[in-house]
């Protein structure tokens, strides 16, 4: 045997180091992500489409949920249950006495129907189903970071083999040769998109992938990688096969995306530099340097990998280093790109020009270039990630995803992640206003916009990347509020987007301070937006759902916030 198999047990939360792989973790405590691993492991000999569904959640005692559920479960209102499958198993409607939302079944058909097929299998989901729009730009292809929330949707409804077969697809992209002019990529590089041909008179199907080389401004993936490998074990987590995970061939995929990533390089921090556009905002937006949304990714990504990768000695040495950069990455982050009204206060007082030895300032940030809306914005109650940290720069502006997937990987510790969930309370109207979510906060104007996206007409101030609202972070959020404990933020983003996605046919983005308006060059049926929102109703009907993309924290990374304390130590 090569070492100590994975097993479902070493996925049960935690950065389990190499020596707790594989061993049974009782406990007479229950958190949430134990008790999903119990009823999924219920599942696993049975086929799950024709499954009853798990006690709902308001079924439930509350003993049996964590303390933190708990809370939030006293302002939880009853559920309504979309149900498992609505076109396959629209049981649970008999269940209680509450329909399905409407908007559920047009989701369900608008998300078959923007299926990919590649030699009779589906393979993807197409980014937008926009017949109405002439140009169909990039958006018939299937995007890596898009098909995340159709692959979740598809694996809480019982069919995970379309997200077996995107894993594997896209792994096989993973090993083409990728140049760009002369240069040749890097081996791990996985594609930001890929596009099925048929050829209709020879009855053949051929792929072809983007590694960035055709996108806009050429930007790299960055995020590709580290949402397969999330994919990766949110499949094994959900379907109890790991047979797709020990394939060596899976095995040799993750280890090339961590020697990209892993890599080192005359880099001073553990954070991972990036160029900008290297993510979900695939544009020039000022995010180049180290993103929250990359950090996080990253974060999560090397926790799954964890999880996966198996002891044998070539897994091994990648677990060591994975190990090594995940308690100097979560120091650094929750260190140094933490902001609450305490820390905002230290920086406003900060002294410049000191030494990095004995500096309480570390990154020599000038305290003048602190925006002025952030002291407004910070609330006595709350905090958040910051977008970015290096030397003598600190972006303060709110990213949605960051600190969403911050919450979910446990980078954020227990009391970070509810103080986040405060901010977002606090702050509703400037995050969510009347369409969930903002994917940043502030926009950029005027001058800084010029500089900064490079005069984009597409990311005008509260447009797009730049303070657009997207449907798609739904369910980020949704996961977000269910593992704080507080599902009823979840209930109200939801219902706001009852009141409009389907009437306005599913838009990828809303514009305007407050998201009121379709973005101005928003696709419609935006397979994102439809599949996010159906993975949030999911969630939200049966939180066991949550143990899938959220990963408990890992006691032995003790949060340190002390700004005195020198990072290397
Ligand atoms: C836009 C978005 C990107 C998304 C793509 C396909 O380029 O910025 O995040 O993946 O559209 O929907």
């Amino acid at each position: 045997m090569d070492g100590v198999k994975v097993t479902l047990d070493g996925m049960r939360g935690g950065i389990e180091g190499p020596k707790e792989v594989g061993l049974k973790n009782v406990s007479s405590h229950c958190s949430i992500s134990e008790m999903d691993d119990y009823d999924l492991s219920k599942l696993l000999d049975k086929p799950r489409l024709n499954i009853k569904r798990e006690k709902s959640f308001d079924e439930r005692s509350l003993s049996e949920l964590s303390i933190g559920l708990a809370r939030g479960l006293e302002n939880y209102e009853s559920s309504y249950s979309p149900g498992r499958s609505v076109l396959d198993t629209p049981a649970s409607s008999a269940r209680n006495s509450f329909e399905p939302h409407p908007m559920v079944a047009d989701a369900w058909e608008a998300l078959r129907r923007s299926l990919v097929h590649f030699r009779g299998q589906p393979v993807g989901t197409i980014a937008a189903y926009d017949h109405a729009s002439e140009e169909v730009l990039n958006y018939d292809q299937v995007f890596v970071r898009d098909f995340v929330p159709s692959a979740l949707a598809f694996l809480m409804n019982g069919e995970p083999d379309i997200v077996k077969n995107f894993l594997l697809k896209t792994l096989q992209l993973q090993g083409w040769e990728k140049r760009i002019d002369r240069f040749k990529l890097g081996e791990g590089v996985m594609p930001a998109s890929f596009k099925v041909l048929h050829d209709p008179v020879r009855k053949t199907d051929t792929i072809i992938a983007d590694f960035g080389e055709t996108a806009i401004g050429r930007v790299a993936p960055v995020d590709s990688g580290f949402w397969w490998i999330i994919l990766l074990r949110a499949y094994t987590k959900s379907t109890g096969d790991l047979s797709l995970a020990e394939n060596p061939e899976c095995q040799k995929g993750m280890r090339l995306i961590l020697s990209l990533c892993l890599s080192e390089g005359f880099d001073t921090f553990p954070t991972l530099l990036c160029a900008d556009g290297c993510s979900m905002i695939d544009r020039r937006m000022g995010i180049y340097g180290y993103p929250i949304e990359i950090q996080a990714l990253f974060f999560m990504a090397l926790r799954c990998a964890l999880v996966l990768l198996k002891h044998d000695t070539e897994g091994k040495e990648f677990i060591e280093r994975i190990v090594k950069r995940l308690h100097a990455l979560s120091y650094h982050m929750r260190s140094y790109f933490w902001l609450d009204f305490q820390q905002l206060n230290d920086i406003y007082r900060y002294k410049t020009e000191e030494y990095s030895h004995t500096a309480v300032n570390k990154f020599n940030v000038i305290p003048d270039s602190i925006p002025e809306w952030v002291f407004d914005f910070m609330p006595t109650r709350g905090g958040y990630f910051i977008g970015n940290v290096s030397p003598a720069r600190m972006d303060f502006r709110w990213f949605a995803l960051g600190n969403c997937i911050a919450i979910l990987s446990s980078l954020a510790t227990p009391e970070q992640s509810s103080a986040i969930m405060d901010l977002i309370e606090e702050r509703w109207e400037e995050l969510v206003g009347e369409m969930p979510l903002k994917i940043c906060y502030p926009a950029i104007e005027s001058h800084e916009w010029q500089i900064v996206t490079g005069c984009d007409p597409k990311n005008t101030r509260w447009s797009y990347h730049n303070g657009g609202s997207w449907p798609v972070l739904l369910w980020m959020v949704t996961a977000a509020c269910i593992k704080t404990g507080r599902p009823q933020i979840a209930r109200r983003a939801i219902d706001l987007a009852e009141s409009r996605l389907l009437k306005d046919g599913w838009p990828e983005y809303y514009d305007g301070k407050l998201g009121r308006y379709i973005g101005k060059q928003a696709r419609k049926h935006q397979t994102w937006s439809i599949a996010g929102y159906l993975v949030a109703k999911m969630m939200l009907e049966d939180p066991s759902h949550l143990g899938m993309i959220s990963l408990e924290e890992d006691k032995q990374m003790k949060p340190v916030i002390k700004r005195s304390s020198s990072w290397t130590c």
